[in-house]
């Protein structure tokens, strides 16, 4: 069977070996591959810029677009023996100007590098996003790096210039509104600042913040060069003099207007080598956060860096020329994750290493004041946006998703990201008895839902508090958690008593599957989550609660293997989707919990049994979600290959996931929710759910 499937992909199906060849419109060397969309500056959830890739498109066939697909201006230029080459974004070029040759592409945890050809000179563009998960100062710099290299292909020394810019749609979603700007050239840096003239704090258009500014940034060392001002008229002072005239345009509007850009340019001289010429990007606000504390009062939250600098200038001032240093840091920890993940496969390294700058970009670091207005570095709070899917602030349940990622990196990141939804719930003004789903409609406003109309998840959310709570706490054998918040985990528990072992007409994570009632998976989260609680209450010395909290779950685990045991057609025993429906069946992801925490609720032979079901139902690209649609989801995918006790079920599931981020089908960032019989992905991109990819790294 020779199935075609869009441009530039077949895909052949034989004995039920499903190989993807991409077609050679990539004409690039790809390590590992080429992904639907490449991360290039992804550190927020308003820096966030990448190339869409598609089938197969170099570093300058494209503009770089923010996660929404909107572009983001990014224009750089080479200029070799007075010929000038475009190598990033796709602007029009004057006569004479040629387009470099894309030789290489790969990307590793925290960078993505491509190597081009412009005539006899090599250009290297390395893309590094920090991630520096036990340094709160570095981690919550909103900025990333582009760093440029050159060399020599032909042994002769060649004269080289090098440029880039970037247009003022970093700073809203609106392109009508009008941008005002300022180049300054202190303390040895030259740095263009951008940004919306009528600010609108904590507003957003088309998931773009409308406040606080933009900031590109260079070293001011010899034969250093700027220029703001339309878009032909800074490049083309460019590709026509190799250099910029440091002037300013002060004629501010709006950001399509004659569209103003801002350039950054380096003569490097005659060279046979050189750089890296080092550029920073960056999109800095303040307050990044509004949170609502008792009484309803609404708190102002800074990024954490700001307890470290005063400004965004003082900040640049160490981020730039800390390149080198936050190289080392990366290369260090890209070959830690590269070779955890790889001792999976190296299919599995390839999924990791492309889900970490995703995961932690949708999430801020912030710090509280004291009511002397001086930061409380005591009073941290991690923020997380639900990207793409509806912008709620700090979501349950796809902080659990994600879980993994924090627990690899460095939990307390996991606990700071409960912190808000724990202090708000202990606050009382949330009126339901079970765990709150978000704690707010609509980043960055973290206000809560004093009427407890949330979306709801009941039993989806309280059990994943108490999972990730105890997750937590067994990780790092700290109690704060536990001690400080044992009377709501406490509260959910009786929730879950009440609800796990028959659950209502309800919706889980999935919920745009609908709602169920009687879903196996949830029954299976409720009742870990209760064992969970057991565990919490030995911990706090509370024996004989935790005797019944255990023995409760235990009563429930076999009473689920009843009413959820079906047998295939094939004789293969499974769960069911939900109860006494034997021809349903899903991933039952939830019992990665029970591994995890080693509440052992569900015998190893349930564990077995649904390994050898889910090798019965693959489709080309991997196992569905569950019998209600063939669309499946790579988070859940990688939980469930996680608590798979074959290696060949869970080589089946990472192949699924690796086969699709490779088809070319999509040019969005990682969406974690597709279609497995055509990897075309199914609306929700970039989000922090990539974070569960790393599920095989901690169980
Ligand atoms: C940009 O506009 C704002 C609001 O009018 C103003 O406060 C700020 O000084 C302006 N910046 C520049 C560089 O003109
Ligand atoms: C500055 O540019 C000039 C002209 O291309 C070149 O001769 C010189 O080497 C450059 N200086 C440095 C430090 O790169
Ligand atoms: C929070 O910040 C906004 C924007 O700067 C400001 O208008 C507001 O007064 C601040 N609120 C508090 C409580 O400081
Ligand atoms: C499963 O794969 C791991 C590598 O991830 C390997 O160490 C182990 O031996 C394999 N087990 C079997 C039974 O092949
Ligand atoms: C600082 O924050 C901690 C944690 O929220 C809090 O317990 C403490 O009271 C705060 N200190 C001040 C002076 O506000
Ligand atoms: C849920 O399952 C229980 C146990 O099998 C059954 O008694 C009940 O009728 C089911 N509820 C629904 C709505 O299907
Ligand atoms: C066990 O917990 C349940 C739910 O909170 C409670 O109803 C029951 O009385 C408890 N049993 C014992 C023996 O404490």
């Amino acid at each position: 069977m020779l199935l075609s499937r869009g441009p530039g992909l077949l895909l052949t199906s034989l004995l039920g070996i499903t190989t993807v060849i991409v077609e050679a419109s990539v004409t690039w060397t790809a390590t590992p591959l080429n992904p639907p969309s490449v991360p290039l500056a992804v550190r927020t959830p308003y820096l966030s810029a990448w190339l869409a890739q598609g089938s197969g498109q170099p570093l300058n066939g494209v503009w770089p677009t923010f996660w929404t697909g909107q572009i983001v201006g990014w224009a750089g230029f080479i200029r070799v023996d007075g010929t000038a080459y475009n190598f990033l974004g796709a602007p029009t070029l004057n006569s004479g100007v040629l387009k470099a040759t894309q030789k290489s592409f790969k990307y590793t945890a925290t960078q993505s590098t491509f190597v081009l050809s412009a005539g006899p000179v090599d250009l290297t563009a390395n893309f590094l996003s920090p991630v520096e998960p036990t340094d709160f100062v570095k981690q919550s710099l909103p900025f990333s790096y582009l760093a440029l290299s050159v060399a020599s292909t032909d042994g002769n020394a060649h004269s080289v210039q090098v440029y880039t810019d970037i247009s003022a749609e970093w700073v809203s979603g609106d392109n009508s509104l009008t941008a005002n700007w300022s180049t300054s050239t202190t303390g040895g840096i030259i740095t263009h600042q951008v940004q919306l003239e009528n600010q609108q704090v904590f507003a957003e258009v088309a998931d773009h913040t409308q406040y606080g500014s933009a900031f590109y940034s260079i070293q001011n060392t010899a034969n250093t060069t700027f220029q703001s001002g339309q878009d032909i008229v800074v490049r083309g002072a460019f590709t026509s003099n190799g250099k910029l005239p440091n002037t300013q345009d002060t004629n501010f509007r709006a950001i399509s207007n004659n569209w103003p850009v801002f350039g950054l340019s380096r003569d490097l001289g005659t060279v046979k080598s050189a750089g890296p010429v080092v550029f920073s990007v960056g999109h800095v606000r303040d307050p990044a956060i509004q949170y609502i504390v008792a009484g309803g009062a609404l708190q102002n939250r800074s990024s954490f860096f700001f307890t470290q600098f005063a400004s965004a200038t003082a900040a640049i001032a160490s981020f730039l020329p800390g390149y080198q240093t936050a190289l080392a840091s990366a290369n260090a920890l890209d070959a830690k994750i590269s070779s955890d993940a790889t001792a999976i496969s190296s299919d599995y390294a390839a999924i990791v290493e492309l889900s970490v700058r995703q995961a932690l970009a949708a999430c801020e670091l912030t710090v509280g004041k004291d009511s002397s207005g001086k930061f409380n570095t005591s009073d941290v709070m991690y923020f997380m946006k639900e990207i793409s899917s509806d912008g709620n602030v700090n979501t349950v349940d796809v902080i659990f998703p994600a879980w993994p990622i924090f627990l690899y990196l460095n939990p307390t990141l996991g606990k700071l990201l409960l912190e808000p939804l724990f202090q708000y719930q202990a606050s009382g003004q949330y009126p339901n008895p079970w765990s709150i789903h978000d704690m707010g409609s609509s980043y960055p406003k973290a206000l809560g839902h004093n009427d407890g109309k949330d979306e709801a998840m009941p039993v989806e959310e309280s059990g994943n508090m108490l999972i990730m709570t105890l997750s937590y706490t067994q990780k790092t054998g700290d109690t704060s958690l536990i001690t400080s918040y044992s009377k709501l985990l406490d509260q959910w528990t009786q929730f879950l008593i009440q609800d796990s072992l028959i659950p209502a007409n309800q919706l889980s994570t999935d919920d745009f599957a609908g709602t169920l009632a009687n879903q196996t998976n949830l029954a299976i989260k409720g009742t870990i989550g209760i064992k969970a609680m057991s565990k919490i209450e030995t911990l706090l010395g509370n024996s004989a609660t935790a005797a019944n909290y255990s023995s409760i779950a235990t009563s429930f685990s076999p009473q689920i293997v009843g009413f959820a045991t079906g047998t295939g057609s094939n004789g293969l025993k499974h769960f069911e989707l939900s109860y006494g429906n034997p021809s349903t069946w899903g991933l039952t992801y939830n019992m990665l919990a029970d591994k995890l925490l080693g509440t052992n609720v569900f015998p190893q032979q349930l564990f077995d049994q649904q390994s050898a079901w889910y090798q019965t139902v693959a489709q080309a690209f991997g196992v569905p979600l569950d019998t209600r649609h063939t669309y499946t989801k790579s988070d859940w995918q990688m939980w469930t290959a996680a608590m798979s006790t074959n290696n060949a079920t869970r080589d089946l599931l990472i192949s699924g996931v690796k086969n699709y981020i490779a088809s070319g089908v999509n040019s969005v960032p990682f969406s974690d929710w597709y279609e497995t019989t055509n990897a075309v992905s199914q609306g929700f991109q970039a989000r922090p759910v990539a974070g569960g990819h790393l599920a095989l790294l901690v169980v």
